[in-house]
This record gives structure tokens, C-alpha cells and sequence, in this order.
């Protein structure tokens, strides 16, 4: 059986976590470590654990800080190359996207007030791999303008600025959330990407040809802001991207169309895209 000690030294002669872009390599050895650190007494191989997990974690932080200095000179797709071949992806599991994501926004999520009003989802951050995914298959491009309802520390307006030079825009009714996401925008220079506090069902929908909804709210509130969005739909063409159980909903409108065998799916990303125009 795999031992604390002999983990420890395996990993102390391996070279490839030492790479700064094996993330995915140290994730899963620091996994490993912790999790053998469990009932593990002997303070010699402990010490010796504890300092492979601090040269790991000084080693991702400057993979981290390399990122986010390709962000600022407008190469951050490039930094982000490696990792965005998702497949197929599907659940709402994180895992070493979204510890790549979480290293470079360096967002830390704020206490806030856990009555939500009815019918409002609680915060949870769409899993990059779906943003990617989302990103590919709608299509979206430099030339869209991508808005976020519910948009939370706003992942996904800040990962698909940097991944497709769109502008975007996210709503968010937690100004500590909000505050979060103006700060990682101001720290990756992103001129492109605008959060606003406000309540989504009074969001200015103008502007924007695609919507994002990782199910921020449901009941009467989803319907008023599909409402709203149906709107927009009869004065242009628009895509709606949509994650979670909410994708439910969409599939249901009359108005929209997709190519999705099973446009109903809430494990996976589901794209729209409107049918008003065609007539
Ligand atoms: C499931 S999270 C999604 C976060 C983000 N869109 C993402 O995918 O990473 C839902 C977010 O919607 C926000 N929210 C819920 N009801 C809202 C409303 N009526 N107007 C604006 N934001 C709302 C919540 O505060 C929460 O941050």
C-alpha cells in the first residue's frame, strides 16, 4: 500500500511538478499528500510533506503570476492554450481549471448576508470548463457583447474577455461580489469587461447580442427576465447560453432554437440562439 513515506520520496526525486505549467501534476501529488497526511503521526516525514506542499504551492503561484502578465499584455489565451481542450464536458464539479482560474483572478469570496430572497439562486461560480465550452460552441468572438445575469465575482464576464476580446458585461444584485470582480477586472487591466450591482430584471439588455445564465433565480423572476430578453430577441439576433436547470426553461421557448440533442440538459452548457428574425 502507498505510504506517506514513500510518496514523499518519490515526489522529492520527481522532476515534472517542477515545471511552473504542470498544474494538473501538482494538484493531484498535493491531493495525494494531504491525503495520506491523514492519521500520518511521525513528524519527520510530516515536516518532509509540508515542505514538498509549500514548494508546490510557491511553484503555482508563479505559474499564476506568469498568467495573469500575459492577461495584462493581451496574450492570455495564448497562457491559457494548454488547457482549453475540454471535450465534452459535463457535472458541476470543479477541478484543475478551476483551480488554475482561482489562482490567476485571485478572488477571495467575501462574507455575505445567506437570506437570499426568494426565488434567488446562491452564489457558485459556473466551472471554467463550461465557460470555455460555452465560449466554443456559441461561437462567440472579439465582435460580441456577452452579458453575465447573476453574474457573481464574474468569472464569466473576465473569462470570456480574455479568451475572445468580446466586451462584457455582468449584473449582479451583491455589491461584495461585484466589489471583487471591479477589483480582479482593475488588476488584470481588462478595459473591456463591466460589472454592475443591480437586480437583473431591471438590467439594461441593450447592449448585448449574448446572454449568460448559470440558474441565477428561478420561479417568477426567471420568467420576467426571459421576458426581457424575448424583447431584446424581436429587435435583433441573439444567443442564450445557458447552464443548470434553467436550460430547461429556454428549451421550452418557442422563440429559440438549438442544435443540442438534448436542449433541456442541466449538466452541461446549452446554447440558443433566436428564431425571431427568420421569419
Ligand atoms: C449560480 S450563481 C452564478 C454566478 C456566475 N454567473 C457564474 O456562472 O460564475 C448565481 C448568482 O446570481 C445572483 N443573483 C441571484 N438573483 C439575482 C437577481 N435577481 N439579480 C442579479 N443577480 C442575482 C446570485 O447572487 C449569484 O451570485
Amino acid at each position: 500500500m502507498e505510504s506517506l513515506a514513500s510518496t514523499v520520496v518519490l515526489l522529492e526525486q520527481e522532476q515534472a511538478w517542477r515545471d511552473p505549467a504542470a498544474f494538473l501534476w501538482r494538484a493531484e501529488a498535493a491531493d495525494r499528500l494531504d491525503l495520506l497526511l491523514i492519521g500520518a503521526h511521525d513528524p519527520a516525514w510530516r515536516e518532509r510533506a509540508a515542505r514538498l506542499l509549500d514548494a508546490m504551492e510557491t511553484l503555482d503561484a508563479e505559474g499564476f503570476s506568469s498568467i495573469r502578465d500575459a492577461i495584462r499584455r493581451g496574450e492570455g489565451r495564448a497562457a491559457l492554450t494548454a488547457w482549453l481542450d475540454v471535450g465534452f464536458p459535463t457535472g458541476q464539479h470543479y477541478d484543475v481549471l478551476d483551480h488554475i482560474v482561482a489562482g490567476v483572478l485571485s478572488l477571495e469570496e467575501p462574507a455575505v448576508p445567506c437570506v437570499l430572497p426568494a426565488e434567488m439562486v446562491f452564489y457558485q461560480p459556473s466551472p471554467a470548463r463550461h465557460i470555455i465550452d460555452g465560449v466554443a460552441r456559441a461561437g462567440i468572438t472579439a465582435g460580441d457583447i456577452v452579458l453575465d445575469l447573476g453574474a457573481g465575482m464574474g468569472h464569466v464576464p473576465i473569462l470570456v474577455a480574455i479568451l475572445t476580446g468580446a466586451r462584457t458585461l455582468g449584473v449582479e444584485r451583491e455589491p461584495a461580489y461585484v466589489d471583487r470582480a471591479v477589483e480582479a477586472v482593475a488588476r488584470l487591466g481588462l478595459a473591456g469587461v463591466h460589472m454592475r450591482v443591480g437586480d437583473a430584471r431591471d438590467a439594461d439588455l441593450s447592449e448585448a447580442n449574448v446572454f449568460y445564465l448559470f440558474t441565477p433565480f428561478v420561479g417568477s423572476v426567471l420568467r420576467d427576465v426571459v421576458a426581457n430578453i424575448e424583447r431584446e430577441a424581436r429587435r435583433r439576433p441573439i444567443r442564450v447560453i445557458t447552464l443548470g436547470p434553467c436550460s430547461r426553461t429556454f428549451a421550452r421557448m418557442p422563440w429559440l432554437r438549438s442544435d443540442d440533442p438534448d436542449p433541456q440538459a442541466a449538466e452541461r452548457i446549452v446554447v440558443f440562439r433566436s428564431t425571431l428574425g427568420e421569419r
